[in-house]
């Protein structure tokens, strides 16, 4: 089998473009937020615009925008993170691609959850390494533990997200600090996709550098700060790594774009952050109370913006009970297909990336088609 042959599509696009037949969708299916960001943002955009900021910036990415970076890690986690272990991205998917380059040769392992993010396994196959895909459930509340590692050999490198998608479960502090631990170890590296930081609803939530410098964190713009078409996000990594990552950005990237640099630099407006926490918030509690008397929800989800449903009592086909929820209702979800095949065929996920009004409607669809 070809190298492209092993990467998925995703099947959530085929849904996208059906619900686009219908001028009265319900979308609980698209992953992105729908708030603006902060109006200092446009205007910083607009300014280095009429400044014509337009040529490259150096390989890490602008040096006052890694200092403010390493600023929000001080302030939001009380961890002291040098600016010269951060790397500026194009999105945390051009994150994923560059970590994934420098750790793991072609061959080796990156241990993943199953369900999980699609995208991280089709990077590793890009490269040519091995995604081992751990099924995880509720019985430890979709966390990737130590034990679950356990069971495997020659493990290269972790990746996990917390909060994670599709779950939108987040990692207890034990159970981070031991994973991390565990990879310390063995030698394993651990990565940790943390976009979904500052969209958690119920407690705080933990930077694995709070654990450990050789932790590799990725992050980015697209989710609690609003701001997915800048296409940025950062990499922390330990010193020894920095050198070799600058170098693949160099050459894949030569850098990330100068004018979203210049925008997110005014992206860390934490009041306006705040009103982004407390929206999301809202709109969690709302669905949440409205869709576990309809399906059977494993975990309450307290962070990203999604929810994970069991259909069980209504199919065993997510795919084809998305496409009947459409075209029946038209109320547009994710088969849960899309994250992996760990009993993936009997859940749905819900985004709640829309107003309450707009949710409210697809619950009342909803109920009515299938109580
Ligand atoms: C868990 C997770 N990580 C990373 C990404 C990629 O985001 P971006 O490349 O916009 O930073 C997404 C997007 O949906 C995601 O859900």
């Amino acid at each position: 089998m070809g190298r492209i042959d092993k990467v998925s599509p995703f099947i959530v696009m085929d849904i996208v473009k059906e619900s686009q037949k219908y001028k009265d969708t319900i979308h609980f299916e698209i992953g992105e937020p729908d708030l603006d960001a902060s109006e200092k943002v446009y205007h910083a955009l607009d300014k280095a615009i009429k400044e014509k900021k337009l040529h490259y910036t150096e390989s890490l990415g602008l040096l006052e925008l890694r200092e403010k970076i390493a600023e929000f890690y001080a302030k939001k986690y009380r961890v002291d993170v040098s600016p010269d272990r951060i790397l500026i991205t194009c999105g945390t998917s051009g994150g994923f691609l560059i970590v994934y380059s420098i750790l793991l040769n072609a061959g080796e392992k990156l241990a993943l959850t199953d369900p999980g993010y699609p995208c991280y396994k089709n990077f590793s196959y890009l490269l040519d390494e091995v995604p081992i895909l751990i099924p995880v459930d509720k019985s430890t509340d979709y966390q990737l533990t130590s034990e679950h590692l356990k069971a495997y050999t020659d493990i290269k490198a972790v990746q996990i997200s917390s909060p994670s998608n599709p779950t939108g479960n987040i990692y207890s502090e034990e159970v981070l600090k031991e994973l991390i631990q565990y990879c310390e170890e063995k030698d394993i590296y651990f990565i940790s996709d943390e976009i979904y930081h500052g969209l958690v609803y119920d407690k705080r939530e933990h930077t694995a550098l709070e654990f450990s410098d050789k932790a590799i964190v990725v992050n980015g713009f697209s989710k609690y700060f609003c701001l997915p078409g800048l296409r940025l996000g950062w990499v922390i990594l330990p010193k020894d790594l920095v050198r070799k990552a600058e170098i693949v950005m160099q050459n894949v990237f030569i850098s990330a774009p100068t004018l979203s640099q210049y925008g997110a630099l005014e992206a860390f407006d934490y009041e306006h952050l705040n009103n982004v926490t407390h929206t999301f918030k809202k709109r969690r509690d709302f669905l949440y109370s409205q869709l576990k008397d309809i399906f059977d929800i494993d975990v309450k989800p307290e962070g990203a913006f999604y929810i994970w449903a069991n259909i069980e009592k209504y199919s065993n086909d997510s795919y084809r009970f998305s496409k009947e929820l459409l075209e029946k209702i038209h109320v547009a979800v994710t088969p849960g297909i899309d994250f992996g095949k760990n009993n993936t065929h009997k859940y749905i996920r819900f985004a709640y990336t829309r107003e309450i009004s707009h949710l409210e409607e697809g619950v009342k669809r909803l109920k009515e088609y299938l109580l």
